[in-house]
């Protein structure tokens, strides 16, 4: 890593300028919500009508800023020809799937679906039609074009082996990508998205993989087909290219270019307005990835698998073949898996614990004298989770390949999780019932639903950690180490911006936020890696008014609208690079799953190399503004805020007695050897 040398020029910061480097990143843009077709009147007219009319895709329309105040009877009329009328045209149902007048909206944002076939090129207006007239409307243009999916070809090939089908923009957040090979050795490779260059670059950030994590470097992939969704508020319009990038060695292994935005007219992400299927009685959990829902029909037993699975992965649950405990051989399950873009749902037996062969085996009933009893099959994909639902007789009179369910009784249940082989057959699962985990269902007991919502491929919003700040009255030295970025709760919350995947620690706390007094000596101990031979070892630490950081990566003309105070020396040069340490995730990210910011350091386990820590101490002055920054010299978006004071602000500091004990755990092996 060669660093450029520069003068330390205090040169007024252009805001400008500022502002247009941040803009170039991906702070949040306007909204994205598809084309827009036309506004209703102001609400002026009958009824208040307001809102604007976009066009979401074919056949579905999003108003944005929706209101009607209810006082006429009214409803959402489109027709083909000549202007509103009630003779002509189709009623359009409601955000809710309902022709019934429309109630009172104030402000709202509805996804509503055209009726039964019609496509936008069917309709030349949409109105809020009352009963004798329109109260307001929009008119579709001549040659309107509305949104729809753009395939932007083939991932170049350029390492380990990654090469795709086509990739499709499915939506303004989602790409669906087809036959995917990519060799998995990439040390920290990621999805990777930016727009600040032409190409990919180091300037761009990471985009979750097909399992919604960012945390965990991509795996192989051997031809499966993935979609992945962009981060935060982040679209297609935003960026101009989508790679497999590693981090480390700053290496493109492939990517594709998003076309110019004012030709790329596709749906934006919204709702599914589909009336979702009646909800089930029962649920219960199997497995973090999959659940059994059921309702008990009489004669009938409706059931219905939930899970994350991959596509070409069967769920397959039944019940147990042993009477006393769960077992495979002698199961009778359902084998539940989409075929392509069929759901399925076959009625098995499993004889015996191998592969289907002649009578014996995991066969489905039809192969062995039996017959297929589910019946009803339907399916629903959604936010990268699998649904399969199906019905079945509780006595299907099948003597040999079935078992009878007694609703009164407690029964073992089998369960697994595995690959469909490519005759469609249930191949070796890969995730099934543990003997430990004996699970016993009464098909007939008392509705109760045991189910968390599933997660899914789109993460469930998450709580963000308050954002942590350190007053510098008690507190005047700070240790400076590398750590994880606490996934969506830490410094994407905290920042706005889609993280790294590393960030400062200070104190042990994730990018805190300083508050830091004129006149007062502060010392900063930098434990972010000096080997300047391995750049993710190198993390120099410095002071500046530049939010973004990363000064070896700008221009020699953007080094000069920016100032720095501290962590260089007089030729520029950065000194605060002392040994390595890392806090770690020693059992994979766990800022889901912790309760607190405290929980979470605390399974953080600290990793130091041999070696001094640097150290300096910087005091802010009368020319100090009264907001900079701490970041990496090297890299862009490690560090946050420090605001700068001539007077303390009153109340406690952000750091409870909790947390101290937190940084106390954190900081024991670094006490032990005598670097703090
Ligand atoms: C609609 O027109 C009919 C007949 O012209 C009239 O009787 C009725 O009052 C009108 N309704 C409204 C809501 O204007
Ligand atoms: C499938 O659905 C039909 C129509 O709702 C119903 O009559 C039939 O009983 C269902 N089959 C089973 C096995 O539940
Ligand atoms: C802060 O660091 C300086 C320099 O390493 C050291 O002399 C001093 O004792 C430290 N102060 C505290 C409160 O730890
Ligand atoms: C800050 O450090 C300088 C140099 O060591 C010293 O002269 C000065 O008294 C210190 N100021 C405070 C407020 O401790
Ligand atoms: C990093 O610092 C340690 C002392 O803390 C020193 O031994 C080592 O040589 C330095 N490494 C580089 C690459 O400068």
């Amino acid at each position: 890593m060669s660093c450029r040398r520069f003068k330390l020029e205090q040169v007024a910061v252009s805001l400008l300028a500022l502002a247009m480097m941040l803009s170039g990143q991906s702070d949040a843009q306007t909204q994205y919500y598809g084309k827009l077709i036309g506004s209703f009147p102001s609400p002026a007219g009958q009824g208040g009508v307001a809102g604007a009319v976009y066009a979401v895709d074919a056949n579905r329309l999003q108003i944005v800023g929706f209101s009607f105040d209810g006082s006429v009877t009214a409803q959402f009329r489109a027709g083909s020809t000549g202007s509103p009328s009630g003779s002509e045209g189709v009623l359009v149902p409601n955000e809710q799937g309902s022709t019934s007048p429309l109630g009172v909206y104030n402000n709202r944002k509805l996804v509503i679906a055209l009726p039964g076939g019609t496509t936008l090129d069917d309709v030349k207006w949409f109105s809020v039609w009352g009963q004798n007239s329109t109260l307001g409307h929009v008119t579709v243009p001549d040659n309107f074009v509305y949104p729809r999916p753009r395939n932007i070809g083939e991932f170049s090939r350029r390492q380990h082996q990654v090469r795709s089908g086509d990739v499709t923009i499915v939506n303004a957040k989602e790409f669906h990508i087809q036959n995917l090979h990519y060799d998995g050795f990439g040390p920290d490779a990621f999805f990777w998205a930016g727009n600040q260059d032409d190409r990919p670059s180091p300037r761009g950030f990471k985009v979750p993989d097909h399992r919604g994590s960012s945390d965990e470097k991509l795996p192989r992939y051997s031809g499966q087909t993935i979609n992945i969704m962009l981060p935060g508020d982040v679209t297609v319009y935003d960026i101009k290219w989508l790679s497999m990038w590693c981090i480390r060695f700053t290496a493109n292994f492939g990517e594709v270019f998003i076309p110019d935005p004012a030709d790329l007219n596709v749906p934006p992400l919204v709702e599914d307005v589909e009336i979702p299927p009646m909800p089930m009685m029962n649920c219960e959990e199997l497995h973090r990835d999959m659940q059994v829902s059921w309702t008990l029909a009489g004669e009938n037993l409706d059931v219905e698998l939930a899970g994350r699975v991959e596509d070409g992965d069967y769920m397959a649950f039944g019940v147990s073949g042993c009477n006393d405990r769960a077992c495979m051989v002698g199961s009778d399950v359902t084998v539940a898996w989409y075929d392509g873009d069929a759901p399925r749902a076959v009625d098995y037996t499993l004889k015996a614990y191998s592969q289907c062969s002649g009578a014996s085996g995991v066969c489905p009933d039809d192969r062995v004298g039996g017959t297929d009893n589910n019946d009803n099959i339907t399916g629903r994909r959604v936010n990268g989770i699998t649904r399969i639902r199906y019905s079945r007789p509780i006595n299907t009179g099948d003597t040999t390949t079935d078992k009878v369910i007694d609703p009164s009784q407690n029964m073992y249940i089998s369960w697994a999780i595995g690959p469909i082989n490519p005759s469609g057959v249930a191949a070796k699962h890969h995730t099934r019932v543990e003997v430990s985990d004996q699970v016993k269902l009464m098909f007939g007991r008392e509705a109760s639903d045991m189910c968390e919502m599933i997660s899914s491929a789109i993460p469930a919003p998450v709580t963000p950690w308050p954002t942590r700040k350190i007053k510098g009255d008690q507190v005047t030295n700070f240790t400076v180490r590398i750590g994880p970025t606490g996934g969506r709760r830490g410094y994407e919350a905290i920042t706005g911006l889609p993280s790294w995947g590393i960030a400062y620690w200070l104190n042990g706390l994730l990018i805190p936020e300083l508050e830091l007094k004129r006149g007062w000596n502060y010392t900063f101990i930098v434990e972010g890696g000096n080997d300047t031979a391995t750049p993710e070892r190198y993390h120099p630490f410095y002071i500046t008014d530049d939010p973004t950081g990363g000064y070896v990566q700008k221009t020699p003309a953007e080094q000069q609208q920016v100032r720095v105070f501290a962590g260089v020396d007089e030729n520029g040069m950065p000194t605060a690079a002392g040994r390595y340490c890392e806090y770690n995730n020693p059992n994979g990210d766990t800022s889901e799953t912790s309760e607190t910011f405290a929980e979470y350091a605390g399974t953080l386990q600290e990793d130091c190399m041999p070696g001094q820590a640097a150290q300096f101490t910087w005091t802010p002055d009368e020319n100090t503004p009264d907001l900079v920054y701490y970041h990496c010299f090297t890299h862009q978006y490690l560090g946050w805020k420090i605001r700068v004071v001539d007077e303390f602000t009153s109340g406690a500091a952000g750091v409870s007695a909790g947390m101290l004990a937190v940084m106390g755990t954190l900081f024991a092996g670094a006490l032990l050897l005598g670097h703090i």
